[in-house]
């Protein structure tokens, strides 16, 4: 497995990787779900690359770039025993030289719930993206269902841009208590973490309601009060949206996805569930 570190770098051993290639965009700090996205990856491509890349121009000022977590060690061993060819881990300024000043704004999908608690966090997302897929020139980038508006803005930016990739999504992988796994977990007290799993219980509850026939009101209302019965929860918005668009939706017949958010102490969770599969 090569680690390289420079864009010029990757861009002249892409050169003479076989294809396709697959490319699976991380910040690094990775547990099974990223893995399980490098499983995907390994399985449709002849060359997999892996980017580790903590994007700064995502995080708002207030939020936990300078203690996101980091094991670049620790991954790469994870990346070597899942089949990954190359690693991409560029240090902020190779990405972000002071000249920068482009950015890719993709308006609508992002107004509401993500992009509406974290100003600028799509902007930076869509933007790194779009230079990951610049550089790596990838056939596919391997995307998690567990951040889905992040997923919408993505496929919307590569239809409204007409970029020449293919973007795979890959369910939500979970603890055994029904918590999807994500980097931010480790953030949680051993009290936080016991109640955590309430989101997956809203979500399991929505579904079944669902399936009952109720509408997306009664459902919206029973999730908040799932989330208000655990005490260490605090709730920041539940809502049920199209998958594409992210807009609320009250008609249940089409595609619908219940997606929540919820705090314990100062650490942000997500998650999100299909209702119509
Ligand atoms: P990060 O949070 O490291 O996640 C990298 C990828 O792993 C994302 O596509 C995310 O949706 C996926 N992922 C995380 N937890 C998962 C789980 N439990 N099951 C399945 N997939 C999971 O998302 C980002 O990084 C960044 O925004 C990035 C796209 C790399 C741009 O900086």
């Amino acid at each position: 497995m090569e680690i390289v570190r420079e864009v010029d770098a990757l861009k002249a051993r892409r050169a003479t990787w076989p294809g396709p290639v697959g490319l699976v965009p991380t910040m690094g700090y990775l547990h099974e779900g990223h893995v399980e996205l490098v499983r995907r990856a390994r399985a449709e491509n002849a060359t997999v690359v892996v980017s580790i890349f903590v994007n700064p121009t995502q995080f708002g000022p207030s939020e936990d770039y300078g203690r996101y977590p980091r094991a670049f060690e620790r991954d790469c061993a994870m990346l070597e025993a899942a089949g990954t060819d190359a690693v991409f881990s560029p240090a902020p300024a190779a990405m972000y030289p002071e000249t920068f000043s482009s950015w890719v704004v993709v308006e609508g999908v992002t107004s509401r719930l993500e992009g509406a608690s974290r100003p600028g966090h799509f902007r930076g997302v869509a933007t790194v993206c779009n230079k990951l897929f610049n550089i790596v020139n990838p056939t596919r980038a391997y995307f998690g269902q567990k951040d889905a508006q992040q997923v919408a803005v993505i496929q919307r930016m590569v239809r409204d841009l007409n970029m020449n990739l293919d973007i795979v999504v890959v369910p939500t992988v979970r603890e055994a208590d029904g918590l999807a796994m994500s980097s931010r977990n480790s953030y949680l007290s051993a009290e936080h973490r016991a109640a955590a799993p309430v989101l997956y219980r809203a979500l399991t509850v929505a579904r079944a309601m669902r399936r009952e026939g109720r509408d997306a009101n009664a459902i919206r209302l029973k999730m908040a009060e799932v989330v208000r019965a655990e005490p260490l929860a605090v709730l920041d918005y539940v809502s049920i949206v199209n998958p594409s668009t992210f807009e609320e939706t009250e008609s249940l017949n089409g595609p619908s996805l219940a997606v929540l958010a919820v705090r314990f102490g100062a650490t942000r969770l997500i998650d999100n569930m299909r209702l119509d599969e």
